[in-house]
């Protein structure tokens, strides 16, 4: 890391703090609530406000620099190019937000030559700040963590996105990789954010997770993607088993290659399964 990277992560480390705060004193607030593609996918008033004060000071630092955020870019996601690229979610886990359950987040990533070198993820109602810097290892409140060295899927704890059982062209496929995951690892949960799944990761607190559907974009993963892989795990491609493609996140992340490849077959026997089911409906 050069020592405009480390100059990168003390700003965007002050933006991350500050937005935490807001985050913070709001959760308790009234919200106006809006539907995104469903009830599973809600906005705030307050995921626009926190991306724009953090856009608006990023741009005024770095004016030279490119942005990704969930409530400015939306679905038209622009090419990821070699410049530097500030992804942000201001608030993941909106949902948790609004219902004030306590797994909500900031979350800044910074990627340089279309690799991510800064992520930041804050979880300022567990003060949980877990940040990483690409070669530097990963750190929750300062102190370094690491992913569980489990190697048999069957003893996994697994995290996973019932949400996605309201969006007709998945419910399927996630009820058979819900139910095939649940048989196969020691249990499934799930928290709501992406971001602080992916962390939870890293901490070693679970083995796996998969995440995929719409409107799942690269801000949800690539600040923790590299939280994980810095602690020792792989974030990878449901469909390939290769390094996830942070602007097509299809992901698994997991402890390490040999259960995210598990989670990978497990993944393609469900939608197997699934595929048959719906074949033998029609008849
Ligand atoms: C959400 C979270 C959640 C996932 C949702 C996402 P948001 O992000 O990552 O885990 O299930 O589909 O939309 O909207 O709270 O930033």
């Amino acid at each position: 890391m050069t020592n405009q990277e480390d100059y990168f992560y003390d700003f965007a480390m002050k933006l991350v703090l500050e937005a935490g705060l807001v985050l913070k004193i709001s959760i308790e607030a009234k919200k106006t609530i809006k539907e995104k593609q469903g009830d599973w996918d809600l906005v705030t008033e307050y995921d626009q406000k926190i991306e724009d004060t953090i856009v608006g000071k990023l741009k005024q630092e770095f004016p030279n620099h490119k942005f990704i955020g969930e409530e400015s870019t939306g679905a038209n996601l622009p090419e990821l190019t070699n410049d530097p690229t500030w992804i942000i979610d201001p608030i993941d886990g909106t949902m948790n937000f609004i219902h004030c359950f306590p797994h909500t987040c900031v979350v800044i990533g910074l990627a340089i030559n279309k690799e991510v070198r800064i992520g930041i993820v804050y979880n300022p109602i567990l003060e949980q700040l877990f940040t990483a810097r690409k070669g530097r290892g990963a750190f929750l409140n300062g102190r370094p963590i690491k992913t569980s060295n489990i190697q048999d899927i069957s003893k996994c704890l697994v995290c996973i996105e019932p949400g996605f059982l309201k969006v007709a062209s998945l419910k399927n496929k996630m009820f058979e990789r819900i139910q095939l995951i649940t048989k196969k690892t020691h249990g499934v949960r799930t928290l709501g954010s992406a971001a602080i799944t992916l962390c939870y990761i890293a901490l070693g607190a679970v083995e796996g997770y998969h995440i995929e559907g719409p409107g799942i974009s690269t801000w949800d993963i690539a600040a923790a993607s590299l939280i994980i892989s810095e602690a020792g795990g792989v974030v990878v491609d449901r469909v390939t088993g290769k390094t996830v493609d942070i602007m097509n996140p299809r992901a698994i992340g997991a402890c390490n290659d040999k259960i995210a490849q598990e989670l990978v077959k497990i993944i393609h026997e469900a939608d197997r399964l699934a595929e048959l089911n719906e074949s033998q409906e029609k008849f």
